[in-house]
């Protein structure tokens, strides 16, 4: 039988090869081997992993667990996130509220829409979801965007970028060693996201793969940062202890096919939008959420641009919002004036006499 070459195996079986190793380790494939350690391909091999990948077609769910498992990896969902005025804890009374108060709710507004964690539990509805930071618009439609998407793709894609060692020299490893992520770490998230526009460029992955990929590498960055949950500082002569890993993100397939997210100002958006519940979670300060999240923001953008001072700031001008200055009664009045729906709920928070908001801001 003729032998093959692990490079001609990978392109039929569309897998990496790291995966491929994976596979055979893990389901224990017998492959010879030449007295170096070099395995003989042959077809034999390629037609008993390829029965494998068949029958792991991952549509069911135990599949899709026990392949997580199988490969070390751990699964994150919308809640796992640390967000100023994020209100997951509070998404069960807020959906209470609607279904005791409203009647024929099918359109939900979720405009300033932050992490996703209201229109979360309005899944079963048709949701518009809007935030003014692309860093949020892309995990909001990594979450509700109606577009197929393989699990498979994605779980062996994020094996693939934890099992990646780097010291490149990278946008994030030149702009952001050892300030809010260790050097190796910064050249590992460089390495990643490059991969990622690449992989999307080459239309290797679709635009709900580019975002659910995108989305996990946010989350992961997230939950490493030496920061006490903004990024507006870091600590200083830190070790930095943990270490950069992904988790798989495998958002509900089954969503409204109609589910519409934007990435624009509220009060532009309100003008050419319909709906039956229009939910309102402002900001209630002065303080910027594009200068809290600006590093998320510059990953998720992937436009590298210059960066200054300590905190390694980008140009944050065309992302300030109404809502965090003296312009917010005025832009609140409007916003409601031009809304057409048939409900308004509003989420506020009264700061002006808590002068330790940061506090009271985490969930
Ligand atoms: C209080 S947070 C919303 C939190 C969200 N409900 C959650 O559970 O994650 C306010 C959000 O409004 C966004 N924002 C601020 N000004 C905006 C504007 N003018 N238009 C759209 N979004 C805006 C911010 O980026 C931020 O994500």
């Amino acid at each position: 039988m003729a032998s093959i070459n692990v490079a001609d195996i990978i392109k039929e079986l569309d897998i990496s090869k790291s995966y491929l190793y994976k596979l055979i380790d893990k389901e224990n494939i017998l492959i010879p081997r030449s007295d170096t350690g070099r395995y003989f391909w042959d077809e034999n091999t390629v037609e008993a992993i390829k029965k494998i990948l068949y029958t792991d077609s991952l549509e069911d769910k135990n599949d899709i667990d026990s392949l997580i498992y199988k490969l070390g990896l751990k699964q994150s969902f919308i809640n796992n996130r640390r967000y100023l005025g994020n209100k997951y804890s509070l998404s069960d009374f807020i959906r209470k509220t609607v279904d005791e108060n409203c009647k024929g709710v099918n359109i939900v507004i979720d405009i300033f829409s932050g992490t996703g964690a209201v229109a979360n539990t309005f899944k079963d509805k048709m949701l518009i979801t809007n935030d003014l930071l692309y860093s949020n618009y892309i995990s909001n439609y990594a979450w509700f965007g109606y577009k197929k998407y393989s699990s498979k793709k994605i779980i062996e894609l994020i094996y693939d970028y934890n099992q990646i060692k780097t010291k490149e020299n990278n946008y994030m490893r030149e702009n952001f060693a050892n300030t809010f992520f260790s050097a190796d770490d910064c050249s590992k998230i460089g390495y990643i996201r490059e991969d990622i526009e690449a992989k999307y460029k080459n239309k290797e992955i679709n635009f709900k793969e580019y975002a659910i990929l995108i989305t996990s590498l946010l989350y992961a960055m997230d939950k490493i940062a030496n920061t006490v949950g903004h990024y507006d500082a870091y600590r200083k002569n830190v070790d930095f202890e943990k270490k950069l890993v992904l988790n798989v993100l495998l958002p509900e397939k089954n969503i409204n096919s109609n589910n519409i997210c934007y990435n624009i100002d509220a009060n532009k958006l309100i003008k050419s939008i319909k709906g039956d519940l229009l939910y309102l979670d402002p900001p209630y300060n002065s303080r910027q959420y594009c200068d809290a999240y600006h590093l998320l923001e510059n990953v998720a953008r992937w436009e590298k641009p210059e960066v200054y001072g300590v905190a390694r700031k980008m140009d944050r001008t065309s992302l300030k919002s109404d809502y965090c200055m003296i312009t917010a009664t005025k832009a609140f009045e409007e916003l409601i004036e031009r809304a057409d729906t048939k409900y308004i709920l509003l989420s506020y928070n009264n700061m002006s006499d808590n002068k330790n908001f940061d506090k009271e801001y985490f969930y």
